[in-house]
């Protein structure tokens, strides 16, 4: 991070965790407006997660994912493989055999998509054959995810973790030498709506009692209190948006699992580093510096060019309210954070080198989003 006069350049935000509902749901999202939504707010690299329709669960359908995200990003991207019900272990070894993909993502709770993996057989087997394994797994599920990587797995990535009593057990399990070792690490997630929100918000209006449901649910006050203590112990390895926007229709008819967040997570993030709450090493570290480690991002860019550069410009005293003082650019057309008063707004985001937003206009012209590069 530099510091110039109170604007910072620090890299651009990696947010490990989005929902882009392309294809086959792209009337919540698709690339292009996922994308734009990102450069906004200061996101260069986004990842998406596989619960889409079809399901990024065959080495085919991640290469027509890549394509459209290649066609229509304007800032890099990462498609995380998916685990299948139906047992798509052979689909698994050739992506990771082929570096289509590094990490795959298995949901063991019920949640918004079709891919809940409820037999044993299977997710030990997606666990002996994969590298890092994202899980949406909440309760006594984050046990037992522990215990597979343990047994069977090479890296775990515990997905937004929303309160005290699950984040200590992926804690305690971060701590102990058999549970978290070089070759079976255990990362924790955790997203700023686990953060900042909680059920007496949540329950506060009728309206909010529909908008803010997500799997996992809002907790009480004392866990978003446990999970900032957390952060600032260097227990919590990265902040991921869980960005999964649907429509507020769907939202306001019946209960429906996700909110959107790319939009504002960084400057939610730096708004807290200005009330006292964490500081901006801490925010990088969670938000750019562990999200390329954990995902082992290389390094792109011929040398000759120079090294192809992803940055951001923040400032940090900019006040502003969001929804009022900003558009709204995921194609869902809102935000829990909305009429919030924060100080802090990215106000430039570079993505290989080239300006994508800068003072509150995304440049339409540039579209050079690629594919991340990693090493295994
Ligand atoms: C996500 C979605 O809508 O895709 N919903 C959610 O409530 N978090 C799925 C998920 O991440 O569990
Ligand atoms: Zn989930
Ligand atoms: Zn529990
Ligand atoms: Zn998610």
């Amino acid at each position: 991070i530099i510091d110039v006069n109170q604007k910072l350049i620090m890299p651009g935000v990696i947010d490990v965790h989005t929902h882009m509902r392309e294809p086959g749901i792209t009337y919540k999202e698709d690339f292009g407006t996922g994308s734009r939504a990102c450069a906004k707010a200061g996101v260069t690299t986004f990842y998406d997660m596989p619960n889409t329709i079809p399901t990024t669960a065959t080495l085919e359908s991640l290469q027509e994912k890549k394509k459209l995200a290649s066609e229509k990003s304007i800032i890099n991207f990462g498609l995380h493989f998916g685990g299948s019900k139906n047992d798509n272990v052979e689909e698994i070894k050739k992506v990771l055999k082929n570096s289509e993909a590094n990490t795959v993502k298995i949901f063991m709770n019920v949640t918004t998509g079709e891919m809940l993996i409820e037999d044993n057989e299977i997710l030990k087997k997606v666990f002996e054959n994969s590298k890092l394994v994202l899980v949406h797994a909440e309760h006594e599920m984050i046990d037992k995810a522990i215990e597979l990587n343990k047994n069977y797995g090479k890296g775990l990535y515990v997905c937004h973790i929303p309160s005290a009593e699950e984040l200590k057990k992926v804690i305690n399990a971060k701590k102990d030498g058999n549970l978290n070792t070089e070759k079976h690490p255990v990362y924790a997630e955790v997203t700023p709506h686990h953060l900042f929100l909680n059920t007496e918000i949540r329950e506060s209006t009728e309206r909010n009692k529909m908008l803010l449901r997500m799997k996992p649910e809002l907790r009480e006050k004392s866990d978003n209190e446990f999970l900032w203590e957390a952060i600032n112990r260097g227990e919590v390895d990265t902040i991921g948006t869980d960005h999964a926007p649907h429509l507020i229709k769907e939202k306001l008819e019946k209960v429906t699992f996700g909110m959107p967040g790319v939009e504002t997570s960084l400057a939610l993030m730096i708004n807290a580093y200005n009330k006292g709450k964490i500081s901006l090493e801490m925010i990088q570290k969670l938000m750019c510096e562990n999200p390329a480690k954990i995902m082992k991002i290389l390094k792109r860019g011929k040398l000759q060019e120079g090294y192809f550069a992803d940055i951001i410009v923040v400032d940090t005293k900019k006040e502003w309210i969001v929804g009022i003082d900003d558009t709204i650019e995921s194609k869902c057309g809102w935000t829990p954070y909305e009429n919030w008063k924060l100080k802090g707004k990215n106000i430039m985001t570079i993505v290989n080198g080239k300006i994508v937003y800068e003072n509150g206009k995304i440049q339409e012209n540039v579209k050079n989003g690629k594919e991340i590069e990693f090493y295994n």
